[in-house]
């Protein structure tokens, strides 16, 4: 283990869900490391990274899980939302089917997922606004629906991404 672990008073496991292609991979890159990647490949099985945060004097560490959001390249589901006390729900703001799919990915994470799981509904892509199919207001409506936090981001302009991991990691706090 290195210094941190020791140091550290929270480890969480947050997951990233949602359909193929919306940019999970990309918003964990630029939350974990700063990258972005135009030309990213689709996720096969399960990726993580980690990020540490500071809340309030608490050490934070973040364990963020990605997985694939094509069906055929998904691995086993229950062992990726175990012990996840958070999730990202991210569709695609210029893909409408995309926000279509959330009421299944939403019944996906009552069947697997922790009931008290924090969950932030992420609208991304917004840097390309021209091509938006799905309104900012939709997103926030459903939220409210559901009871969950909103926000839209871009991965590739770095806009609000920072804010929507921490959202999450402030909550499950
Ligand atoms: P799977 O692993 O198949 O589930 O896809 P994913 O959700 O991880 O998507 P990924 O991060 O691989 O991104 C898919 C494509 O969208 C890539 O070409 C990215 O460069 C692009 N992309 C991701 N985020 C953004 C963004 O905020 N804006 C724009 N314009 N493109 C983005
Ligand atoms: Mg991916």
């Amino acid at each position: 283990a290195d210094s941190f672990d020791e140091e550290c008073d929270y480890l969480f496991k947050a997951v990233l869900i949602g359909d193929s292609a919306v940019g999970k991979s990309n918003l964990l890159s630029r939350f974990a490391r700063d990258e972005f990647h135009l030309d990213s490949k689709p996720t096969i099985g399960v990726e993580f990274a980690y990020r540490n945060v500071k809340v309030g004097d608490k050490l934070i560490k973040a364990q963020i899980w990605d997985t694939a959001g094509q069906e055929r390249f998904r691995a086993i589901t229950s062992s990726y939302y175990r012990g996840a006390l958070g999730a990202l729900l991210v569709y695609d703001i210029t893909r409408r089917v995309t926000f279509e799919n959330v009421r299944k990915w939403l019944r996906e994470l009552r069947d697997f997922g922790n009931p008290d799981m924090v969950v932030v509904l992420v609208g991304n892509k917004s840097d390309l606004s021209h091509s938006r199919e799905v309104k900012q207001d939709e997103g926030k409506d459903l939220a409210e629906a559901e009871n969950l936090c909103f926000m839209e981001t871009s991965a590739l302009e770095n806009v609000n991404v920072e804010e929507a991991f921490l959202e999450m990691i402030n909550r499950i706090h």
